[in-house]
């Protein structure tokens, strides 16, 4: 008699064990709860020639937060984003070699993306997804993206609005 229900123990355990590998495995990723961040492929942030590090002359300088004309150093950066915003909305007083999220979170420039995408949420999902920016790689492999920054300057992100060129001179108008 007892023959009989071999094929269904047989399935019963075909279809069990899976299930049950699956549950644990599901409690263990809702365990962790958030899984930690996800990289992306980038190349090297684009600073001038012998910025980087900051701290080569930023080490031992007090950091100075009186938003104020650069005079001695940075002349060329006039901030046009964010009204009212400073330096230190993004870059970190402690240690300049790395930014600074609003959550007091340091980041370092590799990941600039991640500092736009609290202001600029909507185009960090769309930069993540390859809609906005550029995104290059196999279609189920890796991909490299180009950050923020490769085309839009930080300190003045707008781009300047081109001049039109002349129209073409019909050939029934040249003289
Ligand atoms: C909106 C955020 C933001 C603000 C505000 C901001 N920066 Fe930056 N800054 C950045 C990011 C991001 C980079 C990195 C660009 C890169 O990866 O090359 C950067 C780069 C720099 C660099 C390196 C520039 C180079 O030529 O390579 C300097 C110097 C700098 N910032 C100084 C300042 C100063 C001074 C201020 C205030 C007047 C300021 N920043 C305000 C985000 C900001
Ligand atoms: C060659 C030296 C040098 C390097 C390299 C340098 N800085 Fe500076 N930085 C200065 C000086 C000097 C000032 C003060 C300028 C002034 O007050 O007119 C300054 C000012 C600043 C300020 C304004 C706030 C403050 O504390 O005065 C920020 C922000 C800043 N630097 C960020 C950066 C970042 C980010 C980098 C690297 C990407 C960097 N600096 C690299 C020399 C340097
Ligand atoms: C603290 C909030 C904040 C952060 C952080 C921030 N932005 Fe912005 N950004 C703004 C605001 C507000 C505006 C619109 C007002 C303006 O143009 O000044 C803006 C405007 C822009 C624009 C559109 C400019 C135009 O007029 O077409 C670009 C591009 C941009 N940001 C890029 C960036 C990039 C790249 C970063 C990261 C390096 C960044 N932003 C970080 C607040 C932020
Ligand atoms: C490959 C270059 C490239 C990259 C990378 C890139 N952008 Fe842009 N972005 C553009 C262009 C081009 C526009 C359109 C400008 C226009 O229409 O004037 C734009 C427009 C914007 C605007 C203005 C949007 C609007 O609706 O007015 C914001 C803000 C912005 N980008 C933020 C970002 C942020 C944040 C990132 C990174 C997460 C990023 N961009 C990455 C090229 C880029």
């Amino acid at each position: 008699m007892m023959r009989s229900f071999q094929p269904l123990r047989i399935l019963a355990r075909i279809f069990i064990l899976p299930a049950a590998v699956i549950l644990s495995a599901q409690l263990a990723v809702s365990a962790e709860h958030a899984p930690p961040a996800k990289k992306f492929l980038v190349p090297p942030p684009p600073f001038s020639p012998g910025i980087f590090p900051c701290s080569q002359c930023h080490q031992g300088m007090p950091a100075n937060r009186t938003p104020r004309k650069l005079e001695m150093m940075h002349q060329d950066i006039t901030l046009k984003h964010m009204p009212g915003g400073w330096c230190f909305d993004c870059h970190n007083p402690g240690n300049r070699d790395k930014l600074k999220l609003s959550n007091g979170r340091l980041v370092p420039f590799e990941e600039s993306y991640n500092l736009c995408g609290q202001c600029h949420g909507t185009i960090l999902r769309e930069w993540k997804a390859g809609l906005h920016g550029k995104r290059t790689g196999s279609w189920n492999g890796e991909k490299q993206y180009l950050l923020c920054v490769h085309c839009h300057w930080p300190h003045e992100p707008a781009f300047k609005s081109l001049t039109p060129m002349p129209p073409p001179v019909r050939p029934a108008d040249i003289k």
